[in-house]
């Protein structure tokens, strides 16, 4: 059980430093209202600014993550470009996001989000891990065989008793990101069900499943009601403070 929802912001290849004031005043919005402190808040930023982020005293609630980490090494070498977990994880930064489906279509291979799992792991980091079908998969009804294969092929190495609890398994279909398509609630109540299913069967695991995918102030009042759901991976909507902002209060309202 995880009763504890996250709202996670995924900023992609925006923001500039001065575009950190959204995330003070969403942190503002949070300390005003105790209710709202009862979910974790993480925005996975690039990293250019993520060590700006996280020296900023006024960020409490609110904890930042990478984007990305490097499938080379867990810690140093000659990778010209590269940014290593150690690297991240020196920030004091616990979170970041694996296997997006943007940065599967940029070349990430299953054996490339393995290795990066692993070293994120190794570095005791809290891993967002993205899974989700193409829209022909998803007409031939193919997403949840899709999604167990995605989940097989990367968890099986890196799934143990331990690991799990450093774990965020995150639904996002690839059609619906980015295009305010999103699947109705009965189909992801019953998504989200098989999926549990799957990994309490194959790995007794039993993790925190987000959707992510088109999330916005539009939508969240329909999708706060699937049961099954431990909370949003949020893409264009986390990046103004008053869509973010909207999408808490409809949530908790
Ligand atoms: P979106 O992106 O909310 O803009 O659809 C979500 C994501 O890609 O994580």
């Amino acid at each position: 059980m995880h009763s504890k929802k996250y709202f996670i912001g995924n900023w992609k290849m925006n923001g500039l430093k001065k575009d950190l004031i959204h995330l003070l005043t969403v942190e503002k919005f949070l300390k005003k209202n105790i209710k709202y402190k009862a979910a974790n808040y993480i925005f996975c930023i690039p990293y250019t600014i993520l060590g700006f982020g996280i020296f900023n005293k006024k960020l409490k609630i609110i904890k930042l993550g990478s984007q990305d980490i490097s499938k080379k090494s867990s810690d140093f070498g000659a990778f010209t470009g590269e940014v290593s977990a150690k690297m991240i994880k020196d920030l004091n930064c616990n979170y970041t996001i694996i296997g997006h489906s943007e940065s599967r279509a940029a070349g990430d291979s299953d054996r490339d989000i393995n290795l990066k799992i692993k070293h994120a792991l190794d570095m005791d980091f809290k891993i967002i891990y993205c899974v989700g079908e193409s829209i022909g998969r998803f007409k031939k009804k193919q997403s949840l065989s899709y999604v167990k294969k995605q989940i097989d092929l990367n968890l099986k190495n890196n799934l143990s008793k331990t690991s799990s609890k450093n774990i965020i398994l995150a639904y996002e279909p690839i059609w619906s990101i980015g295009s305010g398509l999103v699947p109705d609630n009965h189909y992801l109540n019953n998504f989200f069900f098989e999926i549990k299913k799957h990994l309490k069967k194959k790995f007794k695991a039993d993790l925190p499943i987000l959707y992510g995918g088109s999330v916005s102030q539009k939508n969240i009042s329909i999708l706060k009601n699937l049961k099954l759901c431990n909370g949003f991976l949020v893409g264009g909507a986390s990046l103004k403070s008053n869509n973010f902002i909207d999408i808490i209060k409809k949530y908790y309202s």
